[in-house]
């Protein structure tokens, strides 16, 4: 098969964009920030971003970049390696990031089909009735719903694999170009709406003021691994995505810019969506502790009381649904690429991985739906113990990437990457020293404040 290629810069940084910019921003990161007491939490997590995000990004695109047209499981071992070392063991690797994203986008997809629910409704009829209780039954309904759930779910993979299947330029670069923009705007929209509310300035405060203090101890240590498993979650790491996308990277392209824009575009929509969110909660006085509810339960009932409020929650949830399009279609493409190479078949493979996926979605829905003791026993839920699971295979996954970069791939594969000599060498001190023994701090104190 011909190896297919991004067209150029602006569509690696609209597709790699796309990628980490998804449900983590505006369904999970103000959630979270929510349930973490916000300010300590916004500004880890940005900490986060830039110690961990970044260098872990960089590695990822190295390494993609450098795998010589070969698949993500074999890129390891593609890579230029020093004193001719065997590294075939890192490509286990690959095969772990591949599973995470597998794991991902079953529930991925049931969640953003959700959104698909919601942007239907407030189209048809809009959220006039939601008071706090409506709000909870037709969520609850909603998840329970076989033929709504399980439908919405299906449409969303449905037009996910179309578009992979299109292929790299024609189908995820084309979208992304258009997308993202698209997603921009409208976020910038809600933010303006969201200012002229009674609730901004305390929204304001609640993302940007700490609260939590490293002396509450245990309490800052939690919110300290939230903020991480987010940071890797949002960026899309540790899941072969980013790794995936670089492996159709030209050599000539600057990836460490690319880096850091993508990050850089990634944390200002967590942050935008924090701070279009808020407001409306707190301008209707709702609790901002609602957890995983907190964008479906709680906000229909704020666009309930608002001026506008009907316009604003069509615009909210088109917003939602195309974040968790441009994402899932990365979760696709990594899952699919192996299957496509061996196939030989773009479409063939895309149509594999994603029936397969949709499959094993369906098994958080089953939990939803029916309480059989045998499927309790299993996956009580699955939607949160993939989750869980996938919390700790994003670090997992990264430490090696960071350890094969700092320590295994040849010093020359990282200088051709920087500008600068000392840039590069700084680089990799940080590569090889602080960045694995971060990783595995915030990992032990997660299993240990278990
Ligand atoms: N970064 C995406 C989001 O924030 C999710 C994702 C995770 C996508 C891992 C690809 C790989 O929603």
């Amino acid at each position: 098969m011909k190896k297919e290629n991004f067209g150029g810069r602006l569509g690696i940084i609209a597709a790699t964009a796309g990628s980490a910019v998804g449900l983590g921003n505006l369904w999970g990161f103000p959630y979270r920030a929510g349930v973490n007491g916000g300010g300590t939490f916004v500004l880890l997590y940005i900490l986060f971003a830039i110690a961990l995000g970044f260098p872990v990004m960089l590695c990822e695109f190295i390494i993609g970049k450098n795998s010589n047209n070969k698949s993500v499981l074999k890129a390891f071992t593609e890579v230029k390696s020093k004193d001719n070392m065997d590294n075939s063991k890192f490509n286990i690797s690959s095969y772990f990031a591949v599973a995470t994203s597998f794991l991902i986008l079953s529930f991925y997809g049931m969640i953003a089909g959700w959104s698909i629910d919601y942007l239907v409704k407030s189209i048809n009829g809009g959220f006039g009735k939601f008071d706090v209780e409506y709000s909870s039954n037709y969520f609850e309904a909603l998840t329970v719903s076989i033929p709504r759930s399980v439908g919405y779910h299906i449409l969303f993979m449905v037009i996910t694999i179309i578009v992979v299947s299109l292929g790299v330029k024609k189908g995820i670069e084309k979208i992304s170009k258009i997308m993202m923009p698209m997603l921009i705007v409208i976020i910038l929209i809600l933010v303006g709406y969201g200012a002229t509310t009674n609730g901004f300035n305390e929204a304001v405060s609640f993302l940007f003021k700490p609260s939590v203090m490293p002396s509450d101890g245990v309490q800052f240590g939690k919110v300290a691994v939230n903020a991480m498993g987010q940071a890797f979650f949002s960026l899309s790491l540790g899941s072969a995505a980013i790794m995936t996308y670089a492996t159709y990277v030209d050599k000539k392209e600057d990836i460490v810019s690319i880096s850091k824009q993508v990050i850089i575009a990634d944390t200002m929509v967590a942050l935008l969506a924090g701070l279009a969110i808020f407001p409306f909660v707190f301008s209707a006085g709702m609790k901002v502790a609602e957890g995983p509810g907190l964008i479906f339960v709680v906000l229909p009932v704020a666009f309930a009381s608002m001026g506008y409020g009907d316009i604003i929650g069509v615009i909210f949830f088109l917003l939602v649904a195309l974040a968790g399009f441009t994402s899932a279609i990365s979760l696709l493409e990594n899952i699919s690429a192996p299957i496509v190479y061996k196939l030989n078949s773009r479409v063939k493979g895309v149509a594999i991985a994603g029936a397969l996926v949709t499959i094993v979605g369906m098994g958080s829905q089953a939990c939803f739906s029916f309480s059989v003791p045998f499927l309790e026993f299993i996956a009580d839920n699955q939607l949160d113990q993939f989750d869980k699971l996938t919390a700790y295979l994003m670090p997992l996954v990264s430490f090696f990437v960071v350890i094969f970069i700092g320590y295994r791939a040849d010093v020359d594969v990282i200088k051709s990457e920087f500008k600068n000599e000392k840039l590069a060498k700084m680089f990799l001190w940080y590569v090889r020293y602080v960045a694995p023994i971060l990783i595995v701090t915030v990992f032990v104190s997660s299993i240990v404040g278990q």
